[in-house]
Protein backbone atom coordinates (compact mmCIF):
# COMPACT_ATOMS: atom_id res chain seq x y z
CA UNK A 1 0.00 0.00 0.00
CA UNK A 2 1.05 3.21 -0.99
CA UNK A 3 -0.53 6.24 0.99
CA UNK A 4 -2.35 5.50 4.41
CA UNK A 5 -4.95 8.30 5.12
CA UNK A 6 -6.19 7.94 8.34
CA UNK A 7 -9.05 10.47 8.32
CA UNK A 8 -9.87 11.49 11.93
CA UNK A 9 -12.19 14.40 10.84
CA UNK A 10 -15.63 13.77 12.30
CA UNK A 11 -17.50 17.25 10.91
CA UNK A 12 -19.31 17.70 7.86
CA UNK A 13 -17.39 20.05 6.00
CA UNK A 14 -14.51 19.88 8.08
CA UNK A 15 -11.80 22.42 7.52
CA UNK A 16 -9.23 20.10 8.33
CA UNK A 17 -10.17 17.46 5.93
CA UNK A 18 -9.73 20.12 3.12
CA UNK A 19 -6.79 20.87 4.03
CA UNK A 20 -5.59 17.40 3.99
CA UNK A 21 -7.70 16.69 0.18
CA UNK A 22 -5.43 19.43 -1.18
CA UNK A 23 -2.53 18.01 0.19
CA UNK A 24 -3.55 14.49 -1.37
CA UNK A 25 -4.15 15.80 -4.71
CA UNK A 26 -0.65 17.86 -4.49
CA UNK A 27 1.16 14.24 -3.37
CA UNK A 28 -0.78 11.92 -6.36
CA UNK A 29 -0.64 8.44 -5.74
CA UNK A 30 -2.81 5.67 -4.82
CA UNK A 31 -4.45 5.96 -1.54
CA UNK A 32 -6.34 3.96 1.31
CA UNK A 33 -8.35 5.79 3.49
CA UNK A 34 -9.25 5.14 6.95
CA UNK A 35 -12.42 7.12 8.22
CA UNK A 36 -12.43 6.65 11.60
CA UNK A 37 -15.95 9.40 12.35
CA UNK A 38 -17.63 5.81 10.63
CA UNK A 39 -15.70 3.18 11.82
CA UNK A 40 -16.05 0.86 15.08
CA UNK A 41 -12.62 1.66 17.19
CA UNK A 42 -12.53 -0.52 19.78
CA UNK A 43 -10.72 0.66 22.68
CA UNK A 44 -8.68 -1.85 25.12
CA UNK A 45 -10.32 -2.44 28.13
CA UNK A 46 -10.70 -4.98 30.84
CA UNK A 47 -11.82 -7.92 28.39
CA UNK A 48 -9.73 -6.88 25.85
CA UNK A 49 -6.38 -6.16 27.17
CA UNK A 50 -6.06 -9.66 28.50
CA UNK A 51 -6.86 -10.84 24.44
CA UNK A 52 -4.11 -8.20 23.44
CA UNK A 53 -1.65 -9.20 26.22
CA UNK A 54 -2.17 -12.99 25.36
CA UNK A 55 -2.09 -12.12 21.83
CA UNK A 56 1.18 -10.27 21.79
CA UNK A 57 3.06 -12.99 24.28
CA UNK A 58 2.04 -16.47 21.88
CA UNK A 59 2.93 -13.56 18.51
CA UNK A 60 -0.87 -15.08 17.48
CA UNK A 61 -2.75 -11.82 15.71
CA UNK A 62 -5.51 -12.98 14.09
CA UNK A 63 -7.99 -11.04 16.07
CA UNK A 64 -9.76 -8.17 14.53
CA UNK A 65 -8.31 -5.56 17.01
CA UNK A 66 -5.34 -6.15 15.39
CA UNK A 67 -6.27 -5.23 11.74
CA UNK A 68 -5.40 -1.64 11.85
CA UNK A 69 -1.76 -2.32 13.06
CA UNK A 70 -1.01 -4.98 10.28
CA UNK A 71 -2.50 -1.97 7.65
CA UNK A 72 -0.46 0.42 9.54
CA UNK A 73 2.70 -1.49 9.30
CA UNK A 74 2.46 -2.19 5.55
CA UNK A 75 2.17 1.85 4.56
CA UNK A 76 4.82 3.59 2.56
CA UNK A 77 3.51 7.26 3.84
CA UNK A 78 0.92 8.07 6.63
CA UNK A 79 -1.43 10.94 6.37
CA UNK A 80 -3.04 11.57 9.65
CA UNK A 81 -5.95 14.74 9.83
CA UNK A 82 -7.50 15.61 12.82
CA UNK A 83 -8.99 18.92 14.50
CA UNK A 84 -7.87 19.54 17.78
CA UNK A 85 -10.24 18.84 20.52
CA UNK A 86 -9.43 20.20 24.10
CA UNK A 87 -5.90 20.66 23.03
CA UNK A 88 -5.83 17.12 22.26
CA UNK A 89 -6.66 14.90 19.49
CA UNK A 90 -9.77 13.06 19.28
CA UNK A 91 -10.65 10.01 21.93
CA UNK A 92 -11.40 7.71 18.57
CA UNK A 93 -8.26 8.80 16.97
CA UNK A 94 -6.21 7.76 20.31
CA UNK A 95 -8.30 4.52 20.34
CA UNK A 96 -7.20 4.30 16.85
CA UNK A 97 -3.52 4.79 17.78
CA UNK A 98 -3.52 2.55 20.93
CA UNK A 99 -4.30 -0.30 18.55
CA UNK A 100 -1.59 0.59 16.17
CA UNK A 101 0.96 0.47 18.67
CA UNK A 102 0.43 -3.28 18.93
CA UNK A 103 4.13 -4.90 19.79
CA UNK A 104 4.80 -7.57 17.35
CA UNK A 105 2.82 -6.12 14.53
CA UNK A 106 3.89 -1.83 14.09
CA UNK A 107 7.28 -1.92 16.38
CA UNK A 108 8.99 -4.55 18.61
CA UNK A 109 11.40 -4.11 21.86
CA UNK A 110 14.81 -5.99 21.01
CA UNK A 111 18.43 -5.71 23.53
CA UNK A 112 19.35 -2.13 21.68
CA UNK A 113 15.16 -0.74 22.50
CA UNK A 114 12.49 -0.49 20.33
CA UNK A 115 12.98 -1.92 16.62
CA UNK A 116 10.21 -0.60 14.06
CA UNK A 117 8.17 -2.91 11.68
CA UNK A 118 6.88 -0.12 9.81
CA UNK A 119 8.22 0.47 6.22
CA UNK A 120 6.66 3.81 6.06
CA UNK A 121 9.43 6.77 5.71
CA UNK A 122 7.04 9.75 6.00
CA UNK A 123 3.95 10.35 8.19
CA UNK A 124 2.62 14.10 7.91
CA UNK A 125 -0.37 14.88 10.64
CA UNK A 126 -2.76 17.60 9.28
CA UNK A 127 -4.79 19.73 12.33
CA UNK A 128 -6.96 22.82 12.43
CA UNK A 129 -7.84 24.39 15.75
CA UNK A 130 -10.61 27.24 16.90
CA UNK A 131 -8.26 29.40 18.54
CA UNK A 132 -4.52 29.98 18.82
CA UNK A 133 -2.25 26.97 19.48
CA UNK A 134 -1.63 27.78 23.24
CA UNK A 135 1.83 27.51 24.22
CA UNK A 136 2.42 23.64 25.03
CA UNK A 137 -0.45 22.63 23.34
CA UNK A 138 2.11 20.72 20.66
CA UNK A 139 2.75 17.93 23.37
CA UNK A 140 -0.52 16.77 23.42
CA UNK A 141 -1.53 16.91 20.15
CA UNK A 142 1.02 16.76 17.35
CA UNK A 143 3.49 16.15 20.21
CA UNK A 144 1.78 13.02 21.10
CA UNK A 145 2.04 11.58 17.24
CA UNK A 146 5.34 12.78 16.76
CA UNK A 147 6.51 10.63 19.74
CA UNK A 148 4.72 7.26 18.57
CA UNK A 149 6.14 8.25 15.14
CA UNK A 150 9.96 8.21 15.96
CA UNK A 151 10.21 6.67 19.40
CA UNK A 152 8.06 3.14 18.23
CA UNK A 153 8.20 3.40 14.01
CA UNK A 154 11.44 5.54 13.55
CA UNK A 155 9.65 7.31 11.00
CA UNK A 156 12.65 9.96 9.96
CA UNK A 157 10.31 12.70 8.35
CA UNK A 158 7.97 13.71 10.61
CA UNK A 159 5.82 16.72 9.99
CA UNK A 160 3.08 18.84 10.65
CA UNK A 161 0.75 21.25 8.63
CA UNK A 162 -1.59 23.19 10.48
CA UNK A 163 -4.00 26.38 10.59
CA UNK A 164 -5.21 27.59 13.54
CA UNK A 165 -7.35 30.76 14.75
CA UNK A 166 -9.59 29.30 12.48
CA UNK A 167 -13.03 29.93 14.90
CA UNK A 168 -11.77 33.56 15.86
CA UNK A 169 -14.23 36.26 14.30
CA UNK A 170 -11.30 38.17 12.60
CA UNK A 171 -10.09 35.01 10.90
CA UNK A 172 -10.18 34.68 6.77
CA UNK A 173 -10.94 30.79 6.96
CA UNK A 174 -10.07 30.00 3.17
CA UNK A 175 -6.70 32.47 3.57
CA UNK A 176 -5.80 30.78 6.74
CA UNK A 177 -6.27 27.17 4.38
CA UNK A 178 -4.36 28.05 1.50
CA UNK A 179 -1.33 29.36 3.71
CA UNK A 180 -1.40 25.81 5.28
CA UNK A 181 -0.83 24.41 2.52
CA UNK A 182 1.49 26.74 1.10
CA UNK A 183 3.60 26.23 4.10
CA UNK A 184 3.51 22.33 3.86
CA UNK A 185 4.96 22.53 0.37
CA UNK A 186 8.32 24.35 1.54
C1 LIG B 1 -15.20 18.94 20.84
C2 LIG B 1 -14.40 20.12 20.36
C3 LIG B 1 -13.28 20.51 21.10
C4 LIG B 1 -12.51 21.59 20.67
N1 LIG B 1 -11.40 21.95 21.40
C5 LIG B 1 -10.64 22.97 20.97
C6 LIG B 1 -9.49 23.35 21.69
O1 LIG B 1 -9.13 22.80 22.72
N2 LIG B 1 -8.74 24.39 21.22
C7 LIG B 1 -9.07 25.06 20.07
O2 LIG B 1 -8.35 25.97 19.69
N3 LIG B 1 -10.17 24.71 19.37
C8 LIG B 1 -10.95 23.69 19.78
N4 LIG B 1 -12.06 23.33 19.07
C9 LIG B 1 -12.33 24.00 17.78
C10 LIG B 1 -11.77 23.20 16.63
O3 LIG B 1 -10.43 22.83 16.86
C11 LIG B 1 -11.81 24.00 15.34
O4 LIG B 1 -13.10 24.46 15.07
C12 LIG B 1 -11.28 23.15 14.20
O5 LIG B 1 -10.97 23.96 13.09
C13 LIG B 1 -12.31 22.10 13.80
O6 LIG B 1 -11.81 21.38 12.72
P1 LIG B 1 -12.78 20.81 11.59
O7 LIG B 1 -13.36 22.00 10.85
O8 LIG B 1 -11.86 20.00 10.76
O9 LIG B 1 -13.83 20.00 12.28
C14 LIG B 1 -12.87 22.29 19.48
C15 LIG B 1 -14.00 21.89 18.77
C16 LIG B 1 -14.77 20.81 19.21
C17 LIG B 1 -15.98 20.39 18.40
Amino acid sequence: MAMLFVNACMREGSRTERIARQWLERHGGAVEELRLGQLAVPTLDANSIVQYEQAVASAKYEHPMFDFAKQFATAEEVLIAAPVWNNGIPAKLHAYLELVCSQGITFDIGQDGYMSLCRAKRLTFVTTAGGPMPEGADEHAFGYVRTLATVFWHIPDVRCVFADSLDQPDTDVDQALAMAIENAAR
